[in-house]
């Protein structure tokens, strides 16, 4: 019996005050591995080695990072990417739409509808965002969202994608003005505790048995408030959540 050849992958992390100490304490972390390094993971806040990463094996995801018009945050995020696309394809096995709140560029949902584009087409695929960044706004100030035209080109960019209904505005006006009776998939990434909780609220009762809801802030430390108030409302919804590493919050029905 043959091992696979082993696979690797450096990118980006978020949080971090010294890159150059970082970056020289991962270089002592290699040296000090069995493997020198060839297995070792470093993305996106984790570092792991001695492990198979499957999806780095696949061809759709090796393009993808391999790809020098893809910025490098979506490339940091592949392993989060991993797990919508998994629980995607497990929720359309059900019946109902499927809704992404806080869309930013589109990144992470071009990857989904291409990878699953066939079986999206007779769907509904919401992609609900407030595109914009007014001083004083909680959430975060990405750089996109300083873009006047970023609710615009989001559009244009999905334009292939028939299945797609791009709505710009707060989720919490949003989401009881579109008329959605039954969700298949939902990935919440506001970061933002408010309008997530409100989500949550909404949603719950509209989630069809089989199909998910992935919150992206859920682990992170850094978001922790979302954790506690959502755990509150988890709680009283009698459901529960699994944190992976990624910081993903991950809730099956
Ligand atoms: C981290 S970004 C989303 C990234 C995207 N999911 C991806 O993976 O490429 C967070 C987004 O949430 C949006 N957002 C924040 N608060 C919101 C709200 N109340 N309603 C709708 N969108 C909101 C922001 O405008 C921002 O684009």
């Amino acid at each position: 019996m043959s091992k696979l050849q082993p696979v690797s992958m450096e990118a980006g992390h978020f949080n971090v005050r010294d890159k150059k100490k970082f970056a020289k304490g991962l270089a002592m972390i290699k040296e000090s591995l069995n493997c020198g390094g060839a297995t070792l993971f470093s993305s996106d806040n984790m570092i792991l080695w001695n492990k198979n990463y499957s999806m780095l094996r696949e061809k759709a995801y090796a393009e993808y990072i391999s790809d020098e018009q893809i910025d490098i945050v979506p490339k940091t995020i592949i392993w989060r990417t991993y797990v919508l696309d998994f629980l995607l394809k497990r929720s359309l096995q059900v019946d109902g739409n499927i809704i992404e709140l806080g869309v930013l560029k589109g990144d992470t949902a071009m990857f989904l509808c291409n990878q699953n584009a066939e079986m999206l087409k007779d769907r509904i695929f919401y992609l609900i965002d407030l595109f914009e960044w007014n001083q004083g706004d909680i959430h975060t100030k990405h750089r996109s969202l300083l873009d006047k035209n970023l609710y615009t080109k989001v559009q244009d960019r999905f334009g292939k994608h028939k299945f797609i209904k791009v709505i710009q505005g707060d989720a919490e006006d949003i989401l009881p003005r579109i008329n959605i009776d039954k969700i298949a998939f939902a990935h919440i990434d506001m970061n933002d505790a408010v309008p997530e909780l409100f989500s949550l609220a909404f949603l719950a009762s509209k989630i069809s048995r089989g199909g998910s809801i992935i919150f992206d802030d859920y682990g992170w430390w850094g978001y922790s408030e979302q954790k506690l108030e959502l755990d509150k409302k988890l709680n009283d919804l009698n459901l529960d959540i699994l944190e992976l590493p990624t910081g993903q919050g991950i809730v099956l029905f």
